[in-house]
C-alpha cells in the first residue's frame, strides 16, 4: 500500500459569482516538503489558501489532508487537523501583547494557560521575537507582525503551514533569514506552501514551484525549470 500524501488537491474550483478564481487545480504536498506557489497578482493564490484553510468552501473538487476529505471544513477544524496559515494582510490582535497573540494559537491544543504560555514562549524564541514578548502587537513593524503570525501558526502544532507573502517588503538580508526560517520549520517535520513574489526567497529552498495564472495552474516543476519555463515567463511579462 502506498502512503497518501499529506495534502492532495483534486480538481479544485472556486467561483465568486461569475469569476473563476481557481479552475481545476490539482497538486499534492508530501511530508516535509516546501512548495512555492507563485503567479501574477490576482492569479488565485490567496483564494487557494482560503480554500485549504477552511475560509472558503470550494465550489467543486476535493481536498484530502492526511487521507481525509476536508473540503468545506471550518478554519478551526482545519487548524485542529494541522493546517495553519498566515494572512497576506496581517490579522494580529493589536491590543494584545506579542506573547498573548501566540498564546491564542497555543490554546488550540491546551486549555492550561501556563502550558500555552510556555509553548508560546518557545515559538517566540524559535522565530526570534522573544525580546518583544511583552509589547503590544500593534507596536511591531509590519515584518515583525508577519513573523508573529508565523509564531502563532506554529503554536497550533501544524503539519502544514501556509505562508502568504511573509517576505514582502523585507531587505535582502531579512529575506535570507526568512528562507532559513522556512527551512528550520521544515526541519521540525512541518510541510509548507509559500505564496511569494520575492523569488530569491523561495527558489533556493522549494522542492517544487506551482505557478497559477488567472486561476489556472500553468506549471509545476523544480525551481530551476520554472525559471526557464516559457509559459511562466509569458504570464509574468503579461502582468
Ligand atoms: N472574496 C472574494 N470575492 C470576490 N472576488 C474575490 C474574492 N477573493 C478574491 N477574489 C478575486 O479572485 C481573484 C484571485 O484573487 P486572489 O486574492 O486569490 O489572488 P492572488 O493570487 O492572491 O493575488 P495577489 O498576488 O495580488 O495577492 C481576483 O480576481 C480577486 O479579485
Ligand atoms: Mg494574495
Amino acid at each position: 500500500m502506498t502512503h497518501a500524501p499529506l495534502l492532495a488537491v483534486e480538481g479544485l474550483h472556486m467561483m465568486f459569482g461569475g469569476l473563476v478564481a481557481n479552475r481545476d487545480i490539482s497538486f499534492s504536498v508530501g511530508e516535509g516538503q516546501i512548495i512555492g506557489l507563485i503567479g501574477p497578482n490576482g492569479a488565485g493564490k490567496t483564494t487557494l489558501f482560503n480554500c485549504l484553510a477552511g475560509y472558503y468552501r470550494p465550489s467543486a473538487g476535493t481536498i484530502r489532508f492526511n487521507g481525509v476529505a476536508v473540503g468545506g471544513q471550518t478554519p478551526e477544524e482545519a487548524a485542529r487537523r494541522g493546517i495553519a496559515r498566515t494572512f497576506q494582510i496581517v490579522r494580529i490582535f493589536p491590543e494584545m501583547t506579542v506573547l498573548e497573540n501566540v498564546m491564542v494559537g497555543a490554546m488550540l491544543r491546551t486549555k492550561k494557560v501556563a502550558a500555552a504560555r510556555a509553548a508560546a514562549e518557545n515559538e517566540l524564541v524559535f522565530i526570534g521575537l522573544d525580546h518583544r514578548s511583552d509589547v503590544k502587537a500593534a507596536q511591531l513593524t509590519v515584518s515583525e507582525q508577519k513573523r508573529l503570525e508565523v509564531a502563532r501558526a506554529l503554536a497550533t502544532h501544524p503539519r502544514l503551514i501556509l505562508l502568504d507573502e511573509v517576505m514582502a517588503g523585507l531587505t535582502p538580508t531579512e529575506v535570507r533569514e526568512a528562507s532559513q526560517m522556512v527551512v528550520r520549520i521544515r526541519d521540525r517535520g512541518i510541510s509548507s506552501i509559500i505564496v511569494e513574489h520575492v523569488m530569491e526567497g523561495i527558489m533556493p529552498i522549494s522542492n517544487r514551484i506551482i505557478v497559477l495564472d488567472a486561476g489556472v495552474k500553468i506549471a509545476e516543476d523544480a525551481p530551476a525549470a520554472i525559471a526557464r519555463n516559457p509559459a511562466v515567463i509569458a504570464a509574468y511579462l503579461g502582468e
